[in-house]
């Protein structure tokens, strides 16, 4: 009896497991892409330093026509033959403050249509906001959402207008501070979780146009702008952040690259930032119907595992201001 009642019950198992497969295979949207690189003009925001250069130099060394675009002239010669030096090609480099749009449009339009647009490029200031100073809370606005909105802006004419079409691709810098408000983040992480509402509006706008957006998560990563960000961090935002390990440049890269390629929209880079995305995909696009079944099945208990994160941080919170007094 009990045999059977086991058998009965895998079968009602295998029977809900393949149904809800099939059922999602049928629904995911949008349909599955992939985005080539290479002999593709792939232009990249930030792509003088960090991960945007790591970016760079991994979309050149798979044959990719490779822009990059920046501030700072001096940094961006400094790219351009650390590139050449390492694959052997040249990339074409625009001098811009992407907070300017004239300067923007510019820059888009002498490097030509951009099949792959790789919005990349950052600032992060971390503290809490009664101290901030209110100027600093609209750089990181400015550079990291309104300036994003520029290049999309500036590329997509072009990016529409591509004679050979074939699938092209918008990809955004996001953080894990865009999936999970972290403190001393509140400006950082506003400005990163509204490019999840640009990304996730865009993609219906330009699926007509065979554009595919993917918005990238990154843990704590290794980078000259990392090393800057670490001498203001408040230490209540090291203790939460250190949830999530760090990353080196090269290996975001690879994971960003892999992820647009595969036009996912949602690009994790670690093990927690996997879950992290699981447990935040909401009505998030997803092409995946592996993927969704793993969202679906994985959901109730990601509930709780998140939820012993916001008690541990919290923990840690009052457990400093308890130190404090
Ligand atoms: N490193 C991390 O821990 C981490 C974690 C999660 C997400 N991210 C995100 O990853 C991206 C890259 O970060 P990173 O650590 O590689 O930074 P980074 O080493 O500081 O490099 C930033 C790049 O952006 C450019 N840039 C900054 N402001 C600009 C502006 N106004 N106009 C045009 N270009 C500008 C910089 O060049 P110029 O200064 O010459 O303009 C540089 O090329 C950022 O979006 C960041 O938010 C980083």
């Amino acid at each position: 009896m009990a045999d059977l009642s086991i058998a009965f019950f895998s079968f009602l198992l295998l029977f809900f497991s393949l149904s809800l497969l099939f059922f999602l295979a049928f629904i995911v949207r949008p349909r599955p892409v992939k985005v080539p690189i290479k002999n593709r003009h792939v232009f990249i925001s930030g792509g003088s330093s960090g991960i945007g250069l790591a970016l760079a130099q991994q979309a050149a060394s798979e044959g990719a026509k490779v822009s990059i675009l920046a501030r700072n002239t001096g940094r961006l010669e400094e790219a351009k033959e650390s590139i050449r030096l390492s694959t052997g090609r040249d990339v074409a480099i625009f001098s811009a403050d992407v907070r300017d749009y004239k300067a923007v449009k510019k820059a888009v339009e002498e490097a030509g249509p951009i099949d792959v647009l790789v919005c990349n490029q950052g600032v992060f200031v971390p503290q809490e906001l009664e101290t901030q100073d209110i100027e600093e809370i609209k750089f990181m606005i400015d550079v990291n959402l309104t300036g994003t909105f520029h290049l999309i802006k500036a590329a997509l004419p072009g990016m529409k207008s591509r004679s050979n079409r074939g699938p092209g691709s918008i990809a955004i810098m996001s953080s894990q501070a865009g999936q999970v408000g972290i403190y001393g983040y509140t400006a950082y992480s506003a400005s990163k979780f509204g490019l999840r509402g640009l990304a996730e509006a865009l993609q219906q706008e330009v699926i007509g146009e065979n554009i595919h957006v993917s918005l990238i998560f990154p843990p704590d990563t290794e980078t000259p702008g990392f090393a800057e960000e670490n001498k203001r961090r408040p230490k209540l935002t090291s203790i939460l952040a250190a949830s999530s390990g760090s990353m080196k440049a090269d290996e975001v890269a690879k994971k960003a690259l892999n992820g647009l390629k595969s036009g996912n929209f949602i690009v994790p880079c670690n093990f927690e930032g996997f879950f992290l995305s699981l447990a935040t995909s909401g009505l998030s696009p997803q092409r995946s119907f592996l993927m969704a079944f793993i969202e679906v099945i994985a959901a109730g208990i990601l509930r709780v595992v998140g939820l012993c994160f916001q008690w541990n941080w919290y923990g840690s919170i009052e457990k400093f201001l308890e130190e404090r007094k």
